[in-house]
């Protein structure tokens, strides 16, 4: 299949051809000749699989064929994104897509002057990406009339209809024409928010192109136990490791809190890694820069809560961390879809404390794989002394009170609807983890507790205290044993990481990771931007 016999215009052809693009992805194919006839649509796919093509390059075509002129401070194409550098990110693939034509398209979106947005849409925009923050504030100020839009997209869908959007949305619906075309994606969807979804969806039609919450296709996933207070040796030994043997390339760590955040790029400081930290309490310049940094690989190692877990897309990023993992089941499948995207390859590795096991279960039932248990290194002991030796006792009392307050705002939030699915067996062959690339074992790190954080306006999600038990393989809980399996050589931490991104897309072959049966699915709740 080519993107000729989709049903593409030449000049949005023209454009694929310099980004490169040889062949549609699957949910490009799917999607694609739908969108263009006007229906509405739920699409489902993996992270890393082209999702936000399928929705913007049909859109292109049709924007250009009705052949309308945006009104002043109208916008005739709305996409609502969760965070705002997704928001630009869409923003930038959609002026690339749309480089041959003549299509304006803006962002607008927090942390940004509103003056400036409101100049921009002042003469009226053809494609308009925004948050939905931003977005109200700037029709409450009458700088923004959305009765014109033809096609409204969620991306990220599941997200933007969760407790932390919903409200917004509800009211930029309002605003909506009846009669426009209305299109979600996501990787996730659990249940009892694709109900919700049906309300704003007018027989749509569904392409899933695997199972919601499938996790990408070429990412290795493996756990490491150990205590919440030794994460940080565990990290240091990951990362210094991991690069000094050249298996790592960039790595994105995933916290539970902003001030959690902070503290492990403080704390890598210490031990002569540098790393930038991006989570809502940075400002907007210094949001972008962390984040552009990372990108252009002048930073090789990015800290982040869940404000980087959703649609980012960085190629060149080999490794995922779990410093914490998400107490919300989908989140785990976006943080680690960071990496191995479009057809390359990636390692996610999850730091799993005593009182996070319970979040570790929801996760491998919600993706039906489990992750493969490393052992800690031999020279953790040490580590975890020398580590702990760079931070004063008192310092330490003060970190373990602020977790412990964090962690209590966590359990207030609202509990997410649960919804078990019938378990089911998929996903091809199973290459199991020891084949991929030469040289370096695969590594894991530690534990820690969970959650989602991350973006201002809201923290949603599950609260809930320890779980027991649940062993697959080795010592659980026991920090420091290597309750590994056999055949997983010595250290944690790296992965033999073959690089490489581009490629094609939707490759076949099988989940490298041992999918599961028995089924779960979270529900929401995850952080807000
Ligand atoms: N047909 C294609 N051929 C090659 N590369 C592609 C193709 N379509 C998209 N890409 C590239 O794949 C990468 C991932 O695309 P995109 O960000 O749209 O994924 P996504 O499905 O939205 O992922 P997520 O669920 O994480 O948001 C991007 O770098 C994009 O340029
Ligand atoms: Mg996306």
């Amino acid at each position: 299949m080519s993107f000729e016999t989709l049903g593409l215009s030449h000049a949005v052809l023209q454009a694929l051809e310099l980004k490169g693009y040889d062949k549609p992805s699957p949910i490009q194919e799917q999607s694609i000749p739908t969108v263009l006839q006007g229906r509405d649509l739920l699409g489902i796919a993996q992270t890393g699989t082209g999702k936000t093509a399928a929705f913007m390059l049909p859109s292109i075509d049709r924007l250009v064929a009705a052949d309308k002129r945006p009104k002043p401070r109208c916008c005739r194409m709305l996409v609502l994104a969760p965070t705002r550098e997704l928001a630009g990110q869409i923003a930038k693939s959609a002026s690339e897509y749309a480089q041959f034509v003549h299509l304006k398209v803006a962002t607008v979106f927090g942390g940004t002057s509103v003056n400036r947005n409101r100049q921009e849409l002042a003469r009226g925009v053809d494609i308009l990406i925004a948050t939905p923050g931003r977005l109200v504030d700037l029709t409450d100020q009458n700088a923004l009339d959305l009765s014109q839009v033809e096609v409204l997209v969620l991306d990220e869908a599941d997200q933007m209809l969760d407790l932390g959007f919903i409200h917004a949305l509800r009211q930029i619906v309002r605003m909506l024409p009846r009669q426009r075309q209305t299109l979600f994606f996501s990787a996730t969807m659990p249940n009892s928010i694709k109900q919700l979804a049906g309300q704003y969806l007018t027989d749509p039609a569904q392409v899933s192109v695997a199972p919601a919450s499938t996790t990408a296709e070429r990412v290795e996933q493996y756990v490491v136990y150990l205590n919440q207070q030794e994460k940080q040796a565990l990290l240091t030994i990951v990362l210094r490791d991991g690069f000094s043997a050249g298996e790592m390339d960039r790595v994105l760590v995933f916290t539970r809190t902003k001030h959690g955040a902070d503290r492990v790029v403080r704390k890598l400081a210490q031990t002569n890694i540098v790393a930038a930290a991006i989570h809502g309490n940075k400002s907007q310049p210094q949001r972008e820069k962390a984040l552009d940094a990372f990108r252009a690989g002048q930073i090789k190692v990015l800290v982040a809560t869940d404000i980087a877990a959703r649609g980012i897309d960085i190629p060149g990023v080999s490794h995922v961390i779990n410093f914490e993992l998400p107490n919300v089941p989908e989140q785990y499948v976006h943080r680690i879809g960071r990496t191995a995207r479009a057809g390359a390859d990636g390692i996610a590795v999850s730091f799993c404390a005593q009182d996070e096991k319970e979040y570790l279960r929801d996760i491998q039932r919600l993706t039906k794989v489990t992750l493969e248990q490393v052992p800690l290194p031999e020279s953790f002991n040490a580590e975890v002394s020398r580590i702990n030796a760079l931070t004063p006792p008192a310092d330490r009392r003060e970190e373990a009170r602020r977790d412990a307050q964090a962690m209590e705002r966590q359990n207030r939030g609202p509990r997410a609807p649960r919804a078990i699915v019938q378990a089911k067996r998929h996903g091809g062959g199973n290459a199991g983890p020891g084949g991929k690339s030469a040289g370096g074992n695969r590594g894991g790190g530690a534990g820690g507790r969970s959650g989602g954080q991350g973006q201002p306006r809201q923290e949603g999600g599950r609260a809930t205290g320890n779980a027991g038990g649940h062993s697959h393989g080795g010592q659980q809980g026991k920090p420091r044993q290597d309750g590994a399996r056999s055949g997983q050589g010595g250290r944690p931490a790296h992965a033999g990481h073959g690089g490489g991104n581009g490629g094609g897309q939707g490759r076949p072959g099988g989940q490298r990771n041992r999918r599961r049966s028995g089924g779960g699915q979270g529900g929401g709740g995850a952080p807000r931007g």
